[in-house]
C-alpha cells in the first residue's frame, strides 16, 4: 500500500510533494518522507507517523530544490520507524527511491547485497532494491532501474532519483499503480491521480514492466529492455474538488452525502428501449442465458455488497450464486468452469487477494467481470470485462459511497441475467428498473432528514459492544452496520442473521450492549420483530432501521430510524445510509478520526 510522488519542474519540489502525499495520505500513514536534489547532495528528511510530522520538519527547514521524491508509508515489512521510512538511499547516498509494493525475495536479495559489501541500514525489502540500482549503475540510471527490476520478485511502482542526473526521475511499476501527470515544464509522479490534479489533467498511465524517464519537459517509456513504448495518455475528467471535502468536516461524511450522485452516475444510460444495458459483459445474449452459476469475490464492504448481489440474482434471475471472500477463494479449490460468471467485486481496483482470485479464476477458464471504482486499476486490466462505479474517489478509509454504488451496480447485473434468463418479463424489469432510478431521490430524503440519529449516537457514545440484527437482504446490510462501527469507533460489533441469535449469541445480551435491527418492510418483517421482542426481553436497547409509516415498530425499540419505503428487493441502500451516519456520529462524539482509522488503508495491495 503507500503511496508515492515524484516532482521535476520549476515549483518548490518539497512542496507539490507534501501536497501530493497529503492527497495520497489515504494509501498509509505510518511515516512520510521526501528526497531533493539541492546542489551537490541529496537531501532527505524522513519522520514517523502522519504526514503533519514531516510538514513541520520542512516548515523549520525548507528545501531549495526543484526536483525530488517523497512517500507515505503502510508498514508491510519492518516496523513504523524513521530507519523504515523511505525514501531509501544507497550506500554512496547518491541515490534516492521510493516504493509501493511487496518484494518477496527481499531476504535473498539483502543477504547478496550485503555479502557483496552494501550497508543495509533499515529492515525494508524497499532497502534492497536501491542497492541493486546502485550495483547496476554505470552512468545510466533507467538501465540500472531496468536490469534491478529484473531480479526483483514481487510487486513494485518505483520512483528513482540520482545525482549524476539532478533533473530526472526514473519510474517503473508491477502490479502496483502508478501514472505520470504531465504539464508544461513539469511533470509529476504519482500513485494515484488525486496527487496530480492540482497541476494538470493530462496523465500517462505507466503499465507493467514499463519504466518512465521523466524530466520537466519529457516523459519517456520504455520497456524493461529499454525499447521505446507509445505512452497510454488518458484525460482525467475529476477536478480537484472532486477529491477533496467539499466544505464537510471529514471525507467520510462528504462521501455520505454524495451517495444520491453517485447512484445517479452509476445507473446513468443502463436502460435503453426497454434493455438492461450492460454492454461491459462482452457477451452474447446466448452466452449470458447460458451462465448457470455465479461466483462472486471481494473483501470487507465488497464482500457484504456481493452479499446484497446473491440475494438480487438468486431472486430475480434464479441462477445460484456463491459469494466467497477473496482471500480464501483461491485456496479453497473453488468450483469454476468456462459456465460460470465470476464476479470480482473491489472499489479500489488493487486489492490483492481479490487480484489473486481472478487470475485463479480465469486459469480455471471462467468469464470474470470486474465491478470497480476505479479507472484503470489493476482489475481492469485482468477482468474480461468492467462494470464501472461512478462514485468518483473516494478518501476516507471506510468505504460509504462506493458501496451502495456497487449494489447499484449489481442491481443492474441482476436484473440484466434476468432478462437474459426471461426470468423477469419486460414489464416486470421495467417495473424494477424505474424503482431503482428513484433510489437516489430516496437516500437523499434520508441525507435530509436524519431524525434523532444525533441523539442516538450521543446515548451509545460510550458502549464497548453491539450487536447488528437482520433478516435476509438485512443480513449483509446488518454486516455492513458492524463493520463501519467497529473499523470508525473502535467499538465491538458483531453481525448476524436475526434467527441465529437464539443459538449463542443471545448470552452476549445485557441493557449495555445496544442492539441494532435492520427491520425494514418484507416478508420477514413479522420474524424480526418477534427477534427484537426476544433480545428485549432480555434487557437489550434496541435501535431499529424501519420503513416510514411503521408506527408498531416505536413500541419495541428505544430508536426508530426511518426510511422511505421501497420494495424489499431495493431496501439494501436505503437502510445503509442512517448505519453509515449512526456510525459516523458515535465515531466523532468518541473523538475519532473516522477518514484515517488505526491500522487500516484504503488498498491493501498485499495479500
Ligand atoms: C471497509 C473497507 C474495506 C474494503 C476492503 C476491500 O470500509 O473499505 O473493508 O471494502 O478492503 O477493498 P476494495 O473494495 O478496494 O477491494
Amino acid at each position: 500500500m503507500c503511496g508515492l510522488v515524484g516532482y521535476t519542474g520549476n515549483r518548490v519540489a518539497s512542496e507539490v510533494l507534501i501536497k501530493g502525499l497529503a492527497r495520497l495520505e489515504y494509501r498509509g500513514y505510518d511515516s512520510a518522507g521526501v528526497a531533493c536534489v539541492r546542489g551537490g547532495e541529496l537531501a532527505v528528511v524522513r519522520r514517523v507517523g502522519k504526514l503533519v510530522n514531516l510538514r513541520t520538519a520542512l516548515d523549520g527547514a525548507p528545501i531549495v530544490s526543484t526536483v525530488g521524491i517523497g512517500h507515505t508509508r503502510w508498514a508491510t515489512h519492518g516496523r513504523p520507524s524513521e530507519e523504515n521510512a523511505h525514501p531509501h538511499c544507497d550506500c554512496t547516498g547518491r541515490i534516492a527511491l521510493v516504493h509501493n509494493g511487496i518484494i518477496e525475495n527481499y531476504l535473498e536479495l539483502r543477504d547478496e547485497l550485503a555479502a557483496a559489501g552494501h550497508i543495509l541500514r533499515s529492515e525494508t525489502d524497499t532497502e534492497a532494491i536501491v542497492h541493486l540500482v546502485e550495483s547496476y549503475y554505470d552512468g545510466d540510471l533507467a538501465q540500472a532501474v531496468a536490469k534491478s527490476i529484473r531480479r526483483l520478485e514481487g510487486s513494485y511502482a518505483l520512483a528513482v532519483i540520482h545525482l549524476d542526473d539532478p533533473g530526472t526521475i526514473v519510474a517503473a511499476r508491477r502490479d502496483s499503480p502508478l501514472i505520470i501527470g504531465t504539464a508544461n515544464g513539469e511533470n509529476i509522479v504519482a500513485s494515484d491521480i488525486p496527487a496530480v490534479l492540482e497541476y494538470t489533467r493530462e496523465v500517462v498511465v505507466l503499465n507493467d514492466g514499463q519504466i518512465a524517464i521523466v524530466t520537466p519537459d519529457d516523459v519517456r517509456v520504455v520497456d524493461v529492455n529499454l525499447e521505446p513504448v507509445e505512452p497510454e495518455m488518458m484525460h482525467v475528467e475529476w477536478d480537484l474538488d472532486a477529491a477533496e471535502k467539499g466544505g464537510y468536516e471529514d471525507f467520510m461524511l462528504k462521501e455520505i452525502h454524495e451517495q444520491p450522485t453517485a447512484l445517479r452516475e452509476t445507473l446513468r444510460g443502463r436502460f435503453v428501449d426497454g434493455e438492461i444495458e450492460l454492454s461491459e459483459l462482452k457477451m452474447t445474449p446466448s452466452e449470458v442465458s447460458a451462465i448457470d452459476r455465479v461466483f462472486i469475490i471481494a473483501c470487507g464492504t465488497s464482500f457484504h455488497a456481493g452479499l446484497v448481489a446473491k440475494n438480487l440474482i438468486e431472486r430475480w434471475a434464479r441462477i445460484p450464486v456463491e459469494v466467497q471472500v477473496s482471500s480464501e477463494f483461491r485456496y479453497n479449490d473453488p468450483i469454476v468452469d468456462d459456465e460460470t460468471l465470476v464476479v470480482a467485486i473491489t472499489q479500489s481496483g488493487e486489492t490483492a487477494d481479490t487480484l489473486a482470485g481472478v487470475r485463479e479464476a480465469r486459469e480455471r477458464g471462467a468469464k470474470v467481470i470486474a465491478i470497480t471504482n476505479v479507472v484503470g486499476s489493476r482489475v481492469t486490466r485482468e477482468s474480461d470485462g468492467v462494470i464501472y462505479t461512478h462514485a468518483g474517489p473516494e478518501i476516507g478509509v471506510a468505504a460509504t459511497k462506493t458501496f451502495t454504488a456497487q449494489i447499484a451496480a449489481l442491481n443492474v447485473l441482476a436484473l440484466k441475467l434476468a432478462q437474459a434468463k426471461g426470468t423477469l418479463g419486460s414489464e416486470e424489469v421495467e417495473r424494477i428498473w424505474l424503482e431503482l432510478s428513484t433510489l437516489p431521490d430516496v437516500v437523499e430524503a434520508i441525507l435530509a432528514n436524519t431524525g434523532d440519529l444525533e441523539a442516538c449516537a450521543e446515548e451509545y457514545v460510550d458502549a464497548a459492544s453491539s450487536l447488528f440484527l437482520g433478516r435476509g437482504i438485512g443480513v449483509p446490510v446488518a454486516m455492513e452496520g458492524a463493520l463501519k462501527l467497529k473499523e470508525i469507533s473502535y467499538i465491538h460489533a458483531e453481525a448476524y442473521a436475526a434467527g441465529e441469535m437464539k443459538h449463542g449469541p443471545i448470552a452476549l445480551i445485557t441493557d449495555e450492549v445496544p442492539v441494532v435491527v435492520v427491520a425494514t418492510q418484507g416478508h420477514t418483517y413479522e420474524k424480526v420483530v418477534s427477534n427484537i421482542q426476544e433480545v428485549r426481553a432480555r434487557g437489550a436497547q434496541v435501535i431499529a432501521v424501519a420503513t416510514a409509516g411503521d408506527d408498531e415498530i416505536r413500541q419495541h425499540a428505544e430508536h426508530v430510524l426511518m426510511v422511505p419505503r421501497t420494495s424489499e428487493a431495493l431496501s439494501a441502500i436505503p437502510a445503509t445510509v442512517p448505519l453509515q451516519l449512526l456510525s459516523y456520529h458515535i465515531a466523532k462524539k468518541r473523538g475519532c478520526n473516522v477518514d484515517q482509522p488505526r491500522n487500516l488503508a484504503k488498498s491493501v495491495t498485499v495479500e
